[in-house]
């Protein structure tokens, strides 16, 4: 673990733990708020992303975007970041040496940012932080407390692309997030 930034930014450069590395062109590391009450946890760089080097800068995330803005989140103020940091083939689900080769970097940037809550984007995020017991389906949409951080499960943005029941589902969870920020006042 690194305790600082610039250490854990340069640890990544070039990482090449797992076969992800073959067929990317950038990491996506994250983006945001260093000093964030609130982060966002996705699965994997989709195409636009790894061009970019950015986390949801593709459809998915101009659809997350959206909801930000209707809900009042503001995406600077937040931090986002994914379990892997390069795109899966395809956009297939990271494997699980894929998965826990990465995770270590995501970890670090959690105690890095000493987050109060923390929103599961999809099952992949779930499974990957809280445990593959975990069902996206029965766990979304509710608070579950571990070790003074509150995670917040959701649909993964991309689901909503595909289903529109879902986008009032993703809408209502992030609305329980805004509202627990606004109590505790939080920095988001
Ligand atoms: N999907 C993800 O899980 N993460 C991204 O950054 C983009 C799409
Ligand atoms: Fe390294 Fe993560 Fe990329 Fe795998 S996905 S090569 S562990 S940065």
């Amino acid at each position: 673990m690194f305790n600082n930034w610039k250490e854990l930014e340069e640890s990544i450069l070039n990482c090449k733990k797992c076969k992800l590395c073959m067929n990317r062109r950038n990491i996506v590391f994250g983006e945001g708020n260093k000093n964030a009450d609130i982060m966002f946890i996705g699965e994997g760089p989709g195409a636009d992303e790894d061009a970019k080097g950015l986390p949801f800068v593709g459809k998915a995330g101009q659809l997350m975007n959206k909801a930000f803005e209707g809900i009042g989140i503001s995406r600077e103020k937040v931090y986002i970041a994914n379990v892997v940091k390069c795109r899966p083939p395809s956009n297939r689900i990271p494997q699980v040496d894929e998965a826990s080769s990465c995770l270590d970097y995501l970890r670090n940037q959690v105690i890095l940012i000493k987050p109060k809550i923390i929103v599961l984007l999809g099952s992949t995020a779930l499974k990957n932080i809280l445990g593959k017991e975990f069902a996206i389906t029965s766990a979304r949409g509710k608070w579950i407390e571990r070790k003074n951080i509150l995670y917040m499960p959701t649909w993964h943005p991309a689901a909503l692309l595909r289903d529109e029941a879902k986008k009032i589902e993703f809408w209502k969870d992030l609305k329980l997030v805004k509202e627990k920020a606004d109590f505790d006042s939080l920095n988001f």
